[in-house]
């Protein structure tokens, strides 16, 4: 049986939302990234440094850590669409852990850009990990809208097969 993780980085809760409704169907253990230095709650100032992080391919110092990666096969990496990709402690996640040989399947929310770059830049980044097709939800979709796009990504991708 396949061990599935959920890790996700999520500033104002809406990717959090989404990766508890996904763990609903697949179960897993469940990771929040959180950062020692948070985003500031203020949304310019957050912008602000965000944008800083993206020029200069930051990666913030991760506060929470997953001990034994190695047990788990099957990996869901959830974040926000952050200019089109995704944000500093995804990019702090994806080097801090060896993820050569696991199955990645990237989920995110957006105010309209869907996944923009992310599942790319994630495969540049994962170049010995095998990705798998990726759901992008817009902030603000209806509860049972959301469950159904969830539970039919699910299925197109087969992860009842992998668990
Ligand atoms: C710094 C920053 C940049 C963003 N860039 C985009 C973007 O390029 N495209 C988009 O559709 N939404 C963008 N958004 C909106 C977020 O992706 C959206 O609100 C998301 O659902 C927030 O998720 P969270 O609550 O898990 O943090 C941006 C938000 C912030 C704070």
């Amino acid at each position: 049986m396949k061990k599935i993780l959920l890790a996700y980085f999520s500033r104002t809760g809406n990717t959090r939302s989404v990766a508890t409704q996904i763990q609903k169907v697949t179960g897993g253990d469940i990771f929040e990234i959180k950062l020692v230095d948070p985003y500031p709650d203020d949304y310019d100032e957050a912008v602000k440094r965000a944008g800083e992080e993206l020029k200069t391919n930051y990666k913030p110092e991760l506060k929470t850590r997953i001990d034994n990666i190695k047990d788990y096969d099957v990996i869901f990496i959830g974040h926000p669409i952050w200019w089109s990709t995704f944000p500093a402690p995804i990019r702090s996640f994806l080097s801090d852990y060896d993820l050569a040989g696991k199955t990645i399947i990237p989920f995110c929310t957006h105010e309209g850009s869907k996944s923009g770059n992310s599942v790319a830049d994630i495969s540049k980044l994962c170049p010995r990990s095998t990705i798998l097709e990726g759901l992008a939800i817009r902030h603000g979709e209806d509860a049972k809208k959301l469950e159904s796009e969830i539970s039919e990504w699910l299925s197109k991708i087969k992860v009842e097969k992998l668990a």
